[in-house]
C-alpha cells in the first residue's frame, strides 16, 4: 500500500509557498535504506540508467545496446518499450535471477491516450471538460497497461500550449492553467488510484517539466524564454497540481529555461520542484535530453551528466551519460557520493511504491491481457469519451444531426482511413482495430444509403507525405488524378440528400516533431470542400486534427462543422453517434482557434494594453492589426449543441468578502431547444485593479450539466480564496483587495456578469 504523509516542504523561499503539496509518497523507507547499504557505487549508478531495448529482450525501438548484459550486470534501473507479461517476466528474470542484488526493473511506457483501447488524443479529451470521465479513462489505461506488464506511465503531459503550430499541442489539455490543472489532477488520480502497489494502478510521470509548450515559433525542442511572472501565473500550475495530487515521478523537458536546459536546471528541479512544491518522487530526463545539453553548448558528456545529477535529476533516459561518466566525476570531485545515493534512493523508492520490491512479477500475470485489455466495456468507454470530445464549431441550418434513412455522400480522405484514427503518440494502440467512419456509419445507420468517395488526397504533396509517413502510410496519394477523385465525390454528392466530408490532418501531421507553419486544411481538401458546397447539397464537415486549424474560409461557408480531433479506436462509431444524433455534442474548445498564424500566440486570458482596441474595426494608434481583427476565429470555451441554452439570473451570495471567504455564484441555465443536451457552464473572473497587470479575464470555474428538453436548473459555482490569488512581482502568491467581476456563460466571451469586493 502506498503510504502517504503530509510533507513539510523545505522553504527555500520563505512565505512564498502557496497552496502547498497535500500528499506525497513516503521517503526513507527501511527496505530501501537496507538495500542502499548493500550497494556498490557501480550498482547505484546502474539504477539511474533507463533504457529501451532491442533484440534479445523485447520489442521496442532498437536504440540501447547490450541491454541483457547490462541488466545482468546491475547496470539498468528501468526499461521502456517492453510489454506483455511474458516479455516483462523475462526482463525481470534477467535482473532478479542474474544481477547481484536482484533488484527488479521499472517498466515504463508512453500510455498517452489509452493503452490498447486508444481513446481520443489528449487535446480532444480535454474538450470534454468532464473530469470524472477523464479519471475513468486514465484508470482504464492503467488497468490495461498493468495487465500487459507496464507499471510506470510517462503521462500526463500537462504542457500549456498557446501556439497551435507546435505539433505537441495534441498531447496536452490546451491553453489554460486552471483547466490544465484540473485535467492533470484527474489523470494522476486515474493512473495512480489510492494504492500504487495495487495490480491495476501505475506510477504516473508528469511531463515535460517545464514550459515545453512555449518553444519559440512553435518549433519543437526550441528555446523557451519566459518571465517568472508568466511561468508562475500561466504555465506552472498544471505541473504543480500533479505534484499536489501525489504524482510519483516527473520528466524534464527538452527546452532551456533562463538559459539552462531543464535536465540540468537546479532552480527548476531542486529549488522549485522539490523545495517549493515539496515533490519527493523520481525525476527522469526525456529521451537523451541529458546528452543534448552538449548540443545546447554546456560542455561535454561528463560535464552535462554531472550538471544533471547535481540539478536533481535521478534517472537518465537512453543517453547513458550517467552510466558512463558519473564514477569519473565522483573521482574528480565533480559530484558527491551522496548525490548518487540520493538519486538511486528515489529510483528504489519508486520500485518500492509500485510493489516491485516485494514481488518482481507482480505485473506479469499471463491471464490478465485476455481479461483486462480491449474489453467491451473499455471500448464502450473510449466511444463515450470520444463523443464527449467532439466540438460542434458551427451548424448552419441545423444540418446536423442527420436523419438515418437518407442518402448520404460520405466523402473525404479521412472517411475510410483506418491508419489515421488513433492519433499521435499511440504507440501501444493498434490502428488495425480502429473503426473507420464508413464502418461506423454502417453500424449506427444500417438503413442509410451510403455513397462513398475519397474525393481528395489528404495532401497532394509527395515530399510532405514522405515526412508524415515515417511510422507507416498515413497520407496515401491515390493513383487516380485529383480531378477524377473530385469528380467522383461531386457525383456522389449530387445523387445524395446530404454530404458528410471527413477531412483534416493525418495522424502524424501533429504530435512530436510535427510542427507546421501553415495550419490550414491542405489545398487538395479545400478544393474538395468548395466543390461539394457548390453542388448546393447540405454539407457537414467532420474535421480531424491534432491542433486548432486556421479555417476562416470554411467557417464562412453554409455548412455544419464538427471538430473530432483524432478520436481513437472507436472513431467511426463515435462520430456516427453524434452525426446521427444519438449523442448531442457538448465539447468545448480548450485552445483558441486563430484566424491566421499571424495571430499566434493566441489565448483567451490576454491582458489589456494601454491602448486597447475594443473589437469592431481598425483604429490608428491602438493595439490591433491592419489586416485582421484581434478576435480569434473561435474563442476558448466555444462549442455548440443541437439544442440551445439560455443563461439568466446571475447571483452572488456576497458583495463583499474577506480573504478567507468564498463567493458562491448561482446562475439559471435553461434548455430552450428541442432535445436534451449537456452544457459546460463556465466562470471567468476579472481582477479589476492590482499591482501587476491583470489578464482581462481568467477561467476560474466550470460545471458540466445535463438538461432535458425545456429543463431549467440553478447551477452553483464557488470561488474559493485561492481562486483570487496570483503571483506578484516578488513571486508571492497573494490576493489584493479591490473589485472583482464575475462572468458566467457558454464560452470565454460570456457577458452575464456580477461583481464583489475583496476587503
Ligand atoms: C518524448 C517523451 C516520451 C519519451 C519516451 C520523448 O521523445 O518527448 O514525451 O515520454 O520520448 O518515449
Amino acid at each position: 500500500m502506498i503510504l502517504r504523509k503530509h510533507v513539510t516542504a523545505i522553504f527555500l523561499f520563505p512565505l512564498l509557498f502557496s497552496c502547498g503539496p497535500k500528499e506525497q509518497t513516503l521517503t526513507n523507507i527501511p527496505e530501501v535504506e537496507e538495500l542502499l547499504k548493500k550497494m556498490t557505487l557501480e550498482e547505484k549508478i546502474g539504477q539511474l540508467n533507463l533504457l529501451t531495448p532491442g533484440g534479445g529482450v523485447a520489442t521496442g525501438a532498437v536504440v540501447s545496446e547490450n541491454v541483457e548484459a547490462k541488466i545482468k550486470a546491475g547496470q539498468v534501473g528501468g526499461l521502456f518499450g517492453v510489454a506483455g507479461p511474458e516479455r516483462v517476466r523475462k526482463a525481470q528474470q534477467l535482473a532478479v535471477e542474474h544481477s547481484r542484488l536482484k533488484i527488479p526493473l521499472l517498466i515504463g511506457s508512453d500510455v498517452i491516450h489509452g493503452y490498447k483501447t486508444t481513446y481520443p488524443i489528449p487535446l480532444g479529451v480535454s474538450c470534454s471538460w468532464d473530469m470524472d470521465l477523464i479519471e475513468q479513462a486514465a484508470h482504464m489505461a492503467a488497468t490495461e497497461a498493468t495487465a500487459d506488464g507496464v507499471m510506470w506511465n510517462f503521462s500526463p503531459m500537462v504542457d500549456i500550449a498557446r501556439d497551435p503550430r507546435w505539433g505537441r499541442i495534441a498531447e496536452g489539455a490546451g491553453e489554460d492553467p486552471f483547466l490544465g490543472a484540473a485535467v492533470a489532477r484527474a489523470m494522476v488520480k486515474g493512473y495512480q488510484g489510492d494504492d500504487l502497489s495495487a495490480p491495476n494502478t501505475m506510477l504516473a510521470c508528469v511531463k515535460h517539466l517545464a514550459l515545453y509548450g512555449a518553444s519559440q515559433a512553435g518549433r519543437d525542442y526550441h528555446t523557451v524564454d519566459m518571465s517568472k511572472l508568466k511561468m508562475f501565473n500561466q504555465y506552472l500550475p498544471p505541473y504543480q497540481a500533479a505534484v499536489d495530487e501525489g504524482v510519483a515521478s516527473a520528466m524534464t523537458s527538452f527546452n532551456d529555461i533562463d538559459g539552462v536546459p531543464a535536465s540540468g536546471n537546479k532552480w527548476l528541479l531542486t529549488d522549485l520542484l522539490r523545495g517549493r512544491w515539496g515533490f519527493n518522487g523520481l525525476v527522469i530526463s526525456d529521451y537523451t535530453s541529458v546528452n543534448e545539453m552538449v548540443e545546447h553548448g554546456l560542455g561535454d558528456i561528463q560535464a552535462v551528466s554531472a550538471l544533471a545529477l547535481k540539478a536533481g535529476l535521478d534517472m537518465d533516459m537512453v543517453g547513458e551519460g550517467f552510466l558512463t561518466t558519473l564514477k569519473k566525476s565522483l573521482e574528480e570531485g565533480k559530484v558527491t557520493e551522496e548525490e548518487i545515493t540520493q538519486a538511486c534512493r528515489r529510483v528504489l523508492e519508486a520500485k518500492y511504491h509500485s510493489g516491485l520490491l516485494n514481488d518482481p512479477y507482480r505485473y506479469s500475470d499471463a491471464q490478465r491481457p485476455e481479461r483486462d485489455i480491449l474489453t467491451t466495456e473499455n471500448r464502450a468507454l473510449a466511444r463515450k469519451l470520444a463523443t464527449r470530445s467532439f466540438v460542434l464549431l458551427k451548424n448552419h441550418d441545423a444540418i446536423l444531426p442527420i436523419k438515418k434513412e437518407v442518402k448520404i455522400a460520405l466523402v473525404g480522405p479521412l472517411a475510410d482511413s483506418r491508419n489515421n484514427m488513433l492519433g499521435t503518440w499511440a504507440p501501444t494502440g493498434n490502428p488495425d482495430l480502429a473503426v473507420t467512419i464508413l464502418e461506423g456509419f454502417k453500424n449506427v445507420a444500417p438503413n442509410a444509403v451510403l455513397n462513398y468517395a475519397k474525393g481528395a488526397n489528404i495532401s497532394d504533396d509527395a515530399e510532405f507525405a514522405k515526412k508524415v509517413n515515417v511510422f507507416g502510410p498515413r497520407i496515401v496519394i491515390d493513383e487516380r488524378s485529383p480531378e477524377t477523385m473530385l469528380q467522383e465525390a461531386v457525383n456522389a454528392a449530387k445523387t445524395s440528400d446530404v454530404v458528410v466530408a471527413v477531412i483534416g490532418e493525418a495522424t502524424e501531421m501533429s504530435g512530436e516533431s510535427a510542427s507546421r507553419t501553415d495550419i490550414s486544411i491542405p489545398e487538395s481538401q479545400k478544393k474538395l470542400i468548395r466543390a461539394l458546397v457548390a453542388t448546393g447539397k447540405p454539407v457537414a464537415l467532420v474535421i480531424m486534427s491534432g491542433r486548432p486549424l486556421t479555417i476562416p474560409e470554411e467557417m464562412d461557408l453554409p455548412v455544419a462543422i464538427l471538430q473530432v480531433w483524432h478520436p481513437g479506436v472507436e472513431a467511426g462509431n463515435a462520430i456516427a453517434d453524434v452525426v446521427f444524433g444519438h449523442y448531442n455534442p457538448s465539447g468545448k474548445l480548450t485552445a483558441t482557434w486563430p484566424r491566421n498564424v499571424g495571430q499566434i500566440p493566441i489565448y483567451h486570458s490576454i491582458k489589456n494594453t494601454g491602448r486597447p482596441n475594443p473589437e469592431g474595426g481598425y483604429e490608428k494608434f491602438k493595439t490591433n492589426y491592419l489586416d485582421v481583427s484581434n478576435s480569434p476565429l473561435l474563442p476558448f470555451g466555444h462549442g455548440l449543441s443541437y439544442t440551445a441554452f439560455d443563461y439568466s439570473d446571475l447571483k452572488l451570495d456576497k458583495s463583499e468578502i474577506s480573504t478567507e471567504e468564498s463567493v458562491t455564484i448561482t446562475v439559471t441555465v435553461e434548455n430552450v431547444g428541442d432535445v436534451a443536451g449537456e452544457e459546460v457552464v463556465q466562470l471567468y473572473l476579472s481582477d479589476v485593479v492590482r499591482s501587476i497587470t491583470p489578464p482581462k479575464r481568467q477561467l476560474k470555474g466550470f460545471k458540466k450539466i445535463l438538461l432535458e428538453k425545456g429543463e431549467k436548473k440553478e447551477v452553483t459555482l464557488t470561488l474559493k480564496p485561492e481562486d483570487l490569488k496570483f503571483y506578484n512581482n516578488q513571486l508571492e502568491f497573494v490576493t489584493e483587495p479591490g473589485e472583482f467581476i464575475v462572468y458566467v456563460g457558454t464560452d470565454s466571451n460570456a457577458t452575464l456578469s456580477g461583481s464583489f469586493v475583496l476587503k
